[in-house]
């Protein structure tokens, strides 16, 4: 670790110390990868030194991720390896072909931890792509977000690879739905929302007849869309009747569902799916999971170009754990705290 002039900062270094403003809030915790859009939120501060990670250490030994790509390259042939071993089994499923769902889960989920835990994976985890059907990068991708949020709330390594592997089967029953019920723009007729809700039988169906009908992913296939709540289908679980994993895996799932683009529809500002999943903590999701997850999250929207709802531009210079959609935002010389102004909101 050691200490540099704030100007002297190159993208990639990993902050070795948080940063606090004058004040004492919680700048950019510890670990924060830099990147260009980060300068000037530690200028608006005054932070004029910051503790970085020792190029030996661990976290800088990553290559940088190159601009206009997604993740360096091990990172990406990892991830469209694992895309690529859901798409075979998927679609030879689709064909009526048998599927070794236990071998296809060890082995991407294995891919899915690996691409897990490359350093700042979270600033690009978003922009990777294979060019394969949403289905497929979305069970890799939540398999990736679900063994970080398995490490955050501090599960053993062993049990983190578990909720990986089931993370990427957690959709297995969907190679059982028409395929244009799958990718349909707009609404579904409510015949066809009935059977794509019955992808979470069938994933449980197909992975329990080879993993036992107690194990984590026909457990996970089943559960990741029940709601604590109680309003979450198929079986309408309430509380914390549906396992760990299945609440962590709907978290990832909600989280990536919202923030990808879809053929038919932009992804939504990452502070907007924030705030969403705080608010659904309080109801549907699990409190301790989505809380964990926002926290690690929010520092992404901090430095971003964002439009107030009375039409002035700002950037994002102090976020909010516990209302991610309410950061304060420097609008040319001034700072508006949008928790003191609850009459404006972020709108792009
Ligand atoms: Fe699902
Ligand atoms: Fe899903």
């Amino acid at each position: 670790m050691h200490r540099i002039p704030t100007s002297d900062f190159s993208p990639g270094k990993v902050l070795a110390r948080s940063v606090y403003t004058p004040s004492g809030e919680l700048l950019l915790p510890e670990g924060t990868r830099l990147t260009e859009r980060l300068r000037p939120v530690l200028t608006e501060w005054g932070v004029t030194e910051i503790c970085v990670e020792d190029e030996r250490s661990g976290h800088t030994k990553a290559a940088a991720v190159p601009k206009g790509t997604a993740g360096p390259e091990p990172v990406r042939l990892a991830y469209s390896r694992a895309v690529s071993l859901v798409a075979k089994g998927m679609g030879e499923l689709r064909q009526g072909r048998p599927v070794s769902w236990r071998r296809l889960g060890e082995e991407s989920g294995e891919l899915a931890m690996t691409v897990a835990f490359e350093p700042g994976i979270l600033e690009y985890l978003h922009r990777l792509h294979c060019g394969e059907d949403y289905t497929f990068e979305h069970s890799v991708k939540v398999g990736v977000l679900a063994a970080l949020l398995a490490k955050w709330l501090g599960l053993a390594f062993t049990d983190q690879v578990e909720v990986a592997v089931a993370a990427v089967l957690h959709d297995a029953g969907k190679a059982l739905v028409p395929p244009e019920i799958l990718s349909k723009p707009g609404r579904l007729t409510p015949e066809e929302f009935e059977a794509a809700k019955a992808h979470s039988t069938a994933g449980y169906d197909l992975l329990a007849a080879e993993y036992g009908p107690d194990a984590l992913p026909p457990r996970v296939a089943l559960e990741h869309h029940e709601r604590m709540d109680g309003r979450g289908y198929p079986r309408g679980l309430q509380g914390r009747e549906a396992l760990l994993a299945s609440r962590i895996v709907a978290v990832a799932d909600v989280y990536d569902a919202m923030t990808s683009d879809r053929v038919y529809q932009r992804g939504q500002p990452e502070y907007a799916v924030l705030a969403h999943l705080r608010e659904s903590g309080f109801s549907q999701l699990d409190p301790r999971v989505t809380r964990a997850f926002v926290e690690r999250l929010v520092y992404r929207t901090l430095g971003r170009l964002v439009r107030l709802s009375n039409g002035q531009l700002g950037r994002v210079v102090l976020v909010n754990a516990q209302e991610p959609g309410r950061p304060i935002v420097a609008v040319g010389n001034s700072l508006i705290d949008l928790r003191q102004h609850r009459d404006l909101s972020l709108v792009g």
